[in-house]
């Protein structure tokens, strides 16, 4: 794993792999480590950038909020640091929310999008109240006040019946998680401004996948963005939830080489 200071953080990050760079933006509460099944075999043909947000895996939480127009300038001083102009950006979930943001605030650093479970929409009142609630609960519990909340909303119905591992590898993941920087991303995601206006202004070459299962920001969410996206196409990933990498990671895979070999 490598390290670099960006402003007032230390984020760790890995770096694999030759041709145009593809970064990858990892979902809440998790880390980079949720991307592990795609790094071998994209690097083949990319060089791939897997990173930890402030607050998250081996990166620091820094002082500022972790909002997530802060979120897109860490990842903006990261490719200063790589020495990469642009790149094909493909987040997930908040992952999509921190990519929508790096469109708003450096459109011309991106080759293309890949927009994986996630959705464009603020969040309403009550969402706002639920993610105070429960950064006060991670502050005072930890990690574990997630834990069992959240696996059975990031995973699909096919993964918890019939995928031990993959349920195992995301609760070691978010275990693992920072408490404070798991509250700070909460309260950020809160905060984040709607980004439906945006959808239409996007004309670089964009893909849009989600798992058929995801109940979070499930398929009529990944519809709707596509409808709003003149440059998208739209993947559905059967048999997968919230996190179609990491619960069907060929299919995935497959996704990402067919749209990427056109760019
Ligand atoms: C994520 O997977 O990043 C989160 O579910 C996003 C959210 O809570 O809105």
């Amino acid at each position: 794993m490598n390290k670099v200071k960006i402003d007032d953080v230390e984020i760790a990050y890995q770096d694999i792999g030759f041709g145009d760079p593809l970064v990858f933006l990892h979902a809440f509460p998790l880390n980079q480590k949720m991307w592990d099944a795609q790094l071998s075999e994209l690097s083949l043909s990319h060089r791939i950038i897997t990173f930890d947000w402030r607050g998250f895996g081996e990166s620091s939480s820094g002082t500022k909020d972790s909002s997530m127009p802060v979120f897109a300038d860490d990842l903006a001083g990261l490719l200063d640091h790589l020495e990469i102009e642009n790149a094909n950006i493909c987040g997930l979930s908040m992952g999509g929310y921190v990519a929508l943001s790096f469109f708003r605030q450096y459109p011309d650093r991106i080759m293309s999008l890949i927009l994986c479970d996630t959705k464009a929409t603020a969040d309403t009142d009550d969402g706002k109240r639920a993610r105070y609630e429960l950064a006060d609960s991670v502050r005072r519990e930890g990690p574990s006040a997630l834990t069992s909340m959240m696996i059975p909303k990031l995973l699909g119905s096919t993964s918890l019946q019939n995928n031990p591992e993959v349920v195992k590898l995301v609760q070691e993941i978010i275990e693992q998680s920072q408490p404070e920087g798991v509250a700070r991303a909460l309260i950020g995601m809160a905060a984040r401004i709607d980004s439906t206006d945006l959808l239409e202004k996007i004309s670089k070459p964009t893909m849009i996948i989600v798992g058929k299962e995801d109940i979070l920001t499930p398929p009529d969410e990944a519809i709707k963005m596509s409808k709003s996206i003149a440059s998208s196409q739209l993947n559905v990933i059967k048999g997968a939830g919230h996190l179609p990498n990491m619960e069907r990671p060929e299919d995935f895979n497959q996704c990402l080489n067919n749209f990427l070999q056109k760019i």
